[in-house]
């Protein structure tokens, strides 16, 4: 054999060991590895994501699912329309996926695709809003007649037993804004709390602003304004600056994110926010350990912490 063949050779050679030895694969115009065979694949429905505390749920379910090789999350945003969700629901079931994750715009129209899903043998986590009945695997959420509760209890105090409120209602037809609204009737009975105005402003910042202009418009006096959630606490707080009345006014909200109500806080717009978690990631645990064959209980409830001007340092205040 010539040099130069014998040279070509011993390089053809050298370099299938390479690739055998796997060293191959470093090269830069090298095929990427076959990724891993994720074994689960769960869907997930949120009902929106206009509103910074569904990003959060998201981002939240994302984050736990991304410490779960085998996981795989497949998302769909309903953009708050029901019909919308439920076609979600079905197609995640046609699909095959191993288990749901929803968080419905409503209880009542949610409650069919969410029994059908179980019923072709896929778990269902229902996550933050209810569903009707029992026709589900898991629900996770906080205790929402116990936080109205616990803000009817804050406002009574604050204001010695007395005072105007505006009441702006969540989505009466989902389970936070009836529970919100049970709870806190139930935490000013018997004080000199007298509701003025109450309207659903459907969770929506602008809605909430509205009726708060007809609120300002209708009343000299208000007092306080509790909002089902701080997107309306913050559309009352623009109502009633645009008006010049903002000083006049206490506005208490919930949900308590770091970047929107407890920043609220911190800036002296709301007087308190009672945290709402999304519970992302105790979706995630409990979709793994259903997935893995563990029995989960049929209720998770989260907890929640009140925040203040004065106790934003530590952190809020557990409520109970
Ligand atoms: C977001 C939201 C939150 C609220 C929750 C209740 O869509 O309105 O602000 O706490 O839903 O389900």
């Amino acid at each position: 054999m010539r040099t130069t063949s014998r040279r070509i050779c011993q390089a053809l050679l050298l370099g299938s060991m390479a690739s055998l030895a796997g060293i191959a694969n470093t090269a830069p115009d090298a095929p990427p590895p076959a990724p891993a065979k994720t074994p689960f694949t769960i869907g997930m429905s949120q009902c929106n994501l206009g509103e910074p505390w569904r990003v959060q749920m998201n981002a939240d379910v994302k984050a736990a699912a991304e410490r779960q090789p085998e996981l795989k999350v497949v998302f769909k945003d309903a953009q708050n329309d029901t019909l919308r969700q439920r076609a979600h629901v079905e197609e995640f079931v046609g699909a095959g996926v191993n288990l749901i994750i929803i968080s419905p715009k409503e209880a009542q129209p949610l409650t069919e695709p969410v029994a059908k899903a179980m019923k072709a043998g896929i778990p269902v986590i229902v996550l933050d809003r209810a569903v009707l009945g029992d026709q589900y695997t898991c629900f996770i959420g906080a205790d929402n007649r116990k936080i109205g509760k616990a803000a009817g209890e804050w406002v009574v105090k604050k204001f010695g037993g007395k005072g105007k409120v505006v009441e702006l209602k969540g989505l009466m037809t989902s389970t936070p804004g009836q529970d919100r609204n049970a709870g806190f009737r139930e935490g000013i009975a018997g004080s000199g709390l007298e509701i003025l105005f109450e309207a659903d402003m459907k969770w929506l910042e602008p809605d909430a602003r509205k009726e708060m202009e007809s609120a300002l418009a209708r009343f000299d006096k208000i007092d306080v304004v509790y909002a089902h959630n701080d997107p309306g606490a913050h559309g009352a707080y623009l109502a009633a600056k645009a008006a010049g009345r903002e000083k006049e006014i206490c506005f208490v909200g919930i949900d308590a994110l770091p970047q929107e109500g407890v920043a609220y806080v911190a800036q002296g717009l709301l007087s308190a926010t009672f945290q709402y978690p999304t519970g992302g990631a105790e979706a995630i645990d409990t979709a793994m350990k259903i997935l893995k064959g563990e029995t989960v209980p049929k209720k998770i409830v989260l907890g929640s912490r009140v925040f203040t001007r004065d106790n934003l340092v530590k952190g809020g205040d557990l409520i109970n």
